[in-house]
């Protein structure tokens, strides 16, 4: 899917008058005597005589949070229906609550062409990624697609600041959404199609329009420089694993970055097969992958003054009897070993390969994101990210998640779980030997490859990135696209703050 096209429109009764758009959305709160309007709805009021709220009350709307109701404009304005959305009570209108409602319209469209909304007089980079991510859908495989997301959204301009620096905003705002969707889509594309070769010829493509430089590593490449945990998590398929490096130095880049992120495109568990029951969920196992992909295309589309270099192992997890078994030793690249006591703890195989390579870039932040561990999901259930990595760097970068509504929580990487990991044979082994901290666990094995003093960033994402239960806010069914706005906002601030 697509953004719709963006244009910027003042909210003013005579634009409204003109507009053509079929729906227009305002905002509702909930006061103490039932819905009131939000501010940007005035002139969309005006042309109702004052009555607006009125009006909702009537048809039974409270303002409360994603609430939607429409109402027929019977020729007050030129657009057929105004759909009014429930942001919640009125105090502290959080840009995530603005967001969320603007998700909440854009899946209420039913298939309007063109929309306006006044959701953006509150916040417009809000009310932008809302829209157009609650709008989304992913139909590319059926024969009978459905609504299509409103071609154009037109948005209000917010009473304060200049047209400007809103033009600015507008931009950003679309250019995030869109790398949302191209996260999405890859997540949901299926594994059937989306394999690490053509994950990387998906990112041949991306990138290439950005003008990036894209290495592929194949697996006759990963075997002449010793990446023995791509290959060996990667030789159960007949699939063959890739390594890619996708880079994007900007003008006076001040800071180098590096992604990391864990692209197995379909995870079985291996020989340490895991249970049928939900199995077709690991269809997500690539969405760290997915986000640090369209993030470093995102760099390079908004010009951020930085050199962002993403690392992507690809590999598929299947048992077969070229498979990695439990018992294995692995010969990772840079020439440590791990004992395999798990194969299904094959994410973090993969990414401490990439991550060595990352580190020997010197980069100067590390962020590295994965669907590593079902833990993720027992400590902090679906919607928030765990975050760890070293102290300073993941405190800043869970603030940055809190602050773009994706809601990563910082977490410890405890050291008594390191001798946890001590091998009998090996340098390390890949699982402890109790499910009881799994996920900083897997965190505390990632640290081993990671270049000392580099600032990094784990966010372990296995629930956030697929949503598995119903619609809500701006998040549809299948892969979600987090933490893709996260680590947008960390590189932006970066970019700003060193
Ligand atoms: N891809 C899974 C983690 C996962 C679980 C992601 C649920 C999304 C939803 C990962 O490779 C895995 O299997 N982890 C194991 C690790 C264990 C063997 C130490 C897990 O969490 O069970
Ligand atoms: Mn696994
Ligand atoms: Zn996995």
């Amino acid at each position: 899917m697509s953004v719709p096209k963006l244009s910027l429109s003042d909210n003013s009764e005579a634009a409204l008058a003109k507009t053509r758009a079929e729906v227009v959305i305002v905002g509702t709160v909930q006061g103490p005597d039932g819905p009131e309007l939000a501010d940007g709805a005035e002139a969309v009021d005006a042309a109702f005589d004052g009555t607006l709220a009125e009006v909702l009350t009537t048809l039974g709307a409270t303002g409360k949070a994603e609430e939607t109701v429409r109402v027929p404009s019977l020729g007050r304005l030129s657009a057929g229906v105004v759909l009014a959305v429930g942001l919640g009570k009125p105090d502290d209108l959080t840009p995530e609550r603005v967001r969320r409602a603007a998700g909440a319209t854009g899946r209420a469209l039913s298939g309007r062409k063109r929309v306006l909304t006044t959701l953006s007089a509150l916040d417009l980079q809000a009310a932008v990624e809302g829209t157009v991510l609650g709008s989304y859908g992913f139909t590319a495989y059926k024969s009978e697609p459905g609504d299509a997301p409103p071609a154009a959204l037109e948005v209000a301009a917010p009473a304060e600041g200049t047209t400007r620096a809103h033009k600015a905003t507008l931009k950003a705002a679309g250019a995030i959404a869109e790398a949302v969707i191209v996260a999405r889509d890859l997540v949901n594309t299926p594994p059937n199609d989306l394999f690490p070769a053509s994950f990387a010829d998906r990112a041949r493509e991306l990138a290439g329009a950005e003008g990036l430089d894209v290495e592929v590593l194949d697996e006759k490449a990963l075997k002449r420089k010793g990446f023995g945990g791509i290959l060996g998590v990667g030789g159960g398929s007949s699939r063959q694993p890739r390594l890619l490096r996708v880079a994007y130095r900007g003008a006076k880049a001040k800071k180098s970055v590096a992604l990391v992120g864990k692209g197995i495109t379909f995870d079985t568990g291996g020989i340490s097969l895991k249970p049928a029951a939900g199995m077709d969920d690991m269809t997500s196992d690539m969405a760290g992958a997915a986000a640090v992909l369209a993030s470093v295309v995102l760099a390079a589309k908004l010009k951020y003054p930085l050199e962002v270099v993403a690392h992507i192992p690809l590999a598929e997890n299947m048992p077969s009897a070229t498979a990695y078994r439990p018992g294995d030793v692995l010969r990772m690249y840079g020439g440590r070993t791990v004992e395999v006591l798990n194969t299904d703890a094959e994410g973090r195989l993969v990414l401490a390969d990439a991550l060595t390579r990352a580190c020997e870039e010197q980069p100067d932040y590390v962020i590295e994101t994965s669907t590593l561990t079902g833990a993720q999901k027992v400590a902090l259930g679906d919607r928030t990210p765990g975050i760890m990595g070293s102290d300073e760097f993941r405190d800043r970068v869970a603030a940055i998640a809190q602050a773009t509504g994706e809601n990563g929580w910082p977490m410890p990487l405890p050291e008594e779980l390191r001798s946890e990991l001590d091998s009998k044979l090996a340098d390390l082994a890949n699982v402890t030997g109790q499910r009881w901290g799994g996920m900083l666990a897997a965190g505390i094995f990632l640290r081993e490859f990671v270049a000392e003093n580099v600032p990094w960033a784990h966010l372990d994402v296995a629930g956030p990135a697929y949503n598995s239960g119903g619609p809500w806010g701006y998040t549809g069914k299948g892969g979600t696209g987090v933490p893709v706005r996260t680590i947008a906002a960390v590189l932006a601030d970066i970019a700003d703050n060193g």
